[in-house]
């Protein structure tokens, strides 16, 4: 059931063809070089993108901008601890601010640590304090057609073979990601959080949750995992991110803003430690890098969050996106994410090997087609890995209306009744750090 009416609104257009072609050979053959003027639908990514409500735009007139003692800081800090349930929060410009106050307050040079799958600014963080980061995703992570509710869960097994094999004194960090972004949007049952918490415990490491995607996260909780079937999704929120020592946020997910991040804990040791770097690389702690009246948006934004309208229209809109493509024939990871669609390209694009890049030549045909920008998280994006090859097709929240989704749909279609004709492509540059390659590299399309 759709939730929202429109109040403000903002002009789109669709370049014609000729001028697509021309923007993305200017682009190297990279999206994240194409300027947003010439893309229609832009599904690059649901961070920070979203429309906010017309009560975060009041709060956002009434922000405090003090620098320090914020009123909107307390707003903030009743929001999260009302939503999320803990009541010490140091605010940061975005999620991977939060990482470096966090990461750099608990890791040393050496450690270990563990995370269902770690998101790529998570990655860096960790190995930037000189710590070793390794997944621990279920098998079925990995699996685009493997029919089971909790994709997204965190391995015990694969963990515990980490720990037999470097030693439990190591292990000083164990994360969990809900949802589990690098892994399709899949969500995480509270039943594996509780496990993983215990098991955090009993090698006396710290547990955080990284909570970007809580809400979406906590509404399939509510749909498919019995012991929650009657409870109202901000309970649930509050059960499992309850479980962590502390918790990681970017804002411009499930904050539903387009900037700001924050650090929660119960601990107060930590959080003392987390404020003096906060204090070094953020902003004083009551503003931590963003203006007050972002502050003030965000701490109404994590309430709405787990409104039940809110998140039911939310992941409902993305399992129709899925359910639509699917009912076109266009292969697509399922079950559906929470923030995005992940088309499977190494299959609709059969003919191309994973070193042609099949998952770019498929985001540059969309492109091409229909205006429509996704992402590559397949050989391109993750050299050297064995992962599927997908494309992302991420939703900015309360921003397209079904007729955008349509136009997606025709758009895949076209592009998947001609794929046999679609090119592969090759380098021509690339920055030094592999790892980051695929937000600047320049490609060109091989010639057949
Ligand atoms: N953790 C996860 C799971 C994320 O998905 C992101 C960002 C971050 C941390 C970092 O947060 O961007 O506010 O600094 N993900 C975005 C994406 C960029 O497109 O998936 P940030």
């Amino acid at each position: 059931m759709v939730a929202y009416k429109s109040k403000v609104v903002e002009r789109i257009h669709l370049p014609s063809r000729t001028r697509r072609e021309q923007a993305l050979e200017d682009a190297g053959y990279n999206v994240f070089n194409l300027a947003a003027e010439e893309v229609f639908i832009d599904l690059l990514t649901d961070s920070g993108t979203g429309a906010m409500s017309d009560a975060q735009w009041a709060a956002l007139v009434r922000g405090d901008e003090s620098y320090a003692g914020s009123r909107s800081f307390d707003d903030l800090e009743a929001a999260v601890e009302a939503v999320m349930g803990f009541s010490n929060v140091v605010p940061t410009h975005q999620g991977r601010g939060a990482e470096n106050v966090l990461y750099g307050s608990l890791l040393s040079d050496g450690d270990v640590v563990l995370n269902n799958t770690h998101f790529d600014t998570t990655r860096a963080h960790v190995a930037n304090q000189g710590a070793e980061p390794v997944d621990c995703p279920v098998e079925s992570a990995h699996d685009p057609t493997a029919d089971e509710p909790f994709k997204g869960n965190f391995s015990l097994e694969a963990a515990r073979a980490v720990v037999d094999d470097v030693g439990a004194e190591r292990v000083s960090v164990v994360i969990q990601t809900v949802t589990n972004n690098s892994a399709a949007g899949q969500p995480v049952c509270v039943e594996n959080t509780r496990d993983v918490a215990a098991f955090a415990d009993e090698i006396d490491a710290t547990f955080v949750i990284d909570a970007c995607r809580f809400a979406e996260n906590a509404a399939f909780v509510a749909r498919r995992e019995a012991e929650f079937a009657d409870t109202e999704i901000d309970d649930i929120a509050r059960e499992q991110l309850g479980y962590a020592d502390a918790l990681v946020m970017s804002g411009k997910k499930d904050g539903l803003v387009n900037a700001g991040g924050f650090v929660a804990t119960d601990d107060d040791a930590l959080f003392e430690q987390c404020k003096q770097r906060a204090i070094l690389y953020e902003g004083f702690p009551t503003y931590g890098g963003m203006a007050g009246r972002d502050v003030a948006a965000m701490a109404a934004g994590l309430s709405e969050a787990v409104e039940e309208a809110y998140v039911t229209d939310r992941i409902e809109q993305v399992r129709r996106l899925a359910t639509m493509l699917e009912d076109a024939g266009v292969p697509i990871y399922t079950p559906a994410g929470g923030h995005a669609v992940y088309l499977d390209a190494g299959t609709a694009l059969s003919h191309l090997p994973p070193e042609a890049f099949p998952g770019q030549a498929m985001v540059c045909a969309l492109y091409q087609e229909g205006g429509v920008r996704g992402v590559e998280l397949g050989s391109f994006a993750f050299p050297d890995t064995d992962r599927p090859e997908l494309v992302r097709l991420a939703i900015p929240r309360r921003t397209y209306h079904t007729e955008h989704l349509e136009h997606v749909v025709e758009t895949a279609v076209a592009v998947l009744e001609e794929s046999e004709s679609i090119p592969g492509l090759e380098l021509v540059s690339e920055p030094e750090m592999p790892e980051i390659r695929h937000f600047t590299a320049e490609l060109e399309p091989l010639s057949s």
